[in-house]
């Protein structure tokens, strides 16, 4: 099933050859958030830093955090994405794993080369302005595979990502934990917005009714 694989040639030109850095996330797709964090969270003991609405993952995605990588619960929103029918088909599990790269371009350019079959042959820009690409696992005995690499733009994507969620979590007035409200309220100060941060502690100091 998986293609024959060229082994990558050394580099022609004066590019450095692109590296992996480390691992970034391992996602899930779960059918349930709170009932998965029961497990996760609770009883594993990883912290839980945020649940937020994916957009253009088309899920609601709760974050855990853990020396430097992160393990993702994804719930679709939707019925026709990806992990939608990732779901229906096989049931909640691993969807994909993510490494970070020095050169995303350059590391594409260098799986084609060897005969890897590329999801996206341009990097496209996911979740919180991250630059990524997906290789098929067709390629990769069976594991879908995130390549991810970081950009000065992100953290600029990020900002309003995190306002927004501090608002939202208002607006809505949904019960959330203090641990994801001080998550929240902590993403905010740093940005340095002072009125965001009181107004969250007001918030987190009333008792949900
Ligand atoms: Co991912």
């Amino acid at each position: 099933m998986n293609a024959r694989l060229r082994p990558a040639a050394s580099s022609e030109s004066d590019r450095p050859t692109p590296r992996i850095l480390r691992m970034d996330h391992v996602a899930m797709v779960v059918e349930d958030i709170e009932a998965a964090l029961v497990f996760w969270r609770d009883v594993l003991g990883l912290p839980l830093s945020h649940v937020e609405d994916v957009a253009d993952q088309e899920a609601a995605v709760a974050f855990l955090p853990l020396d430097g990588s992160e393990v993702e619960l994804a719930k679709p929103t939707t019925e026709g994405s990806g992990i939608a029918r990732y779901l229906q088909k096989r049931g909640p599990g691993i969807h994909h794993v993510c490494f970070e790269v020095d050169d995303l371009e350059a590391m594409l350019e260098r799986l084609k080369a060897a005969g890897v079959r590329l999801i996206h042959e341009e990097p496209v820009i996911g979740t919180g302005g991250k630059k990524i690409a997906f290789l098929h696992p067709q390629s990769t005995h069976g594991v879908l595979v995130e390549l991810y690499q970081l950009t000065p733009q992100e953290a600029e994507r990020r900002r309003p990502v995190a306002r927004g969620l501090v608002d939202r979590a208002r607006a809505e007035g949904q019960v959330m934990s203090a641990a994801v409200l001080g998550f929240l309220r902590a993403l905010v100060h740093r940005e340095g917005d002072p009125r965001a941060d009181q107004k969250d502690r007001d918030r987190a100091d009333r008792k949900p009714s």
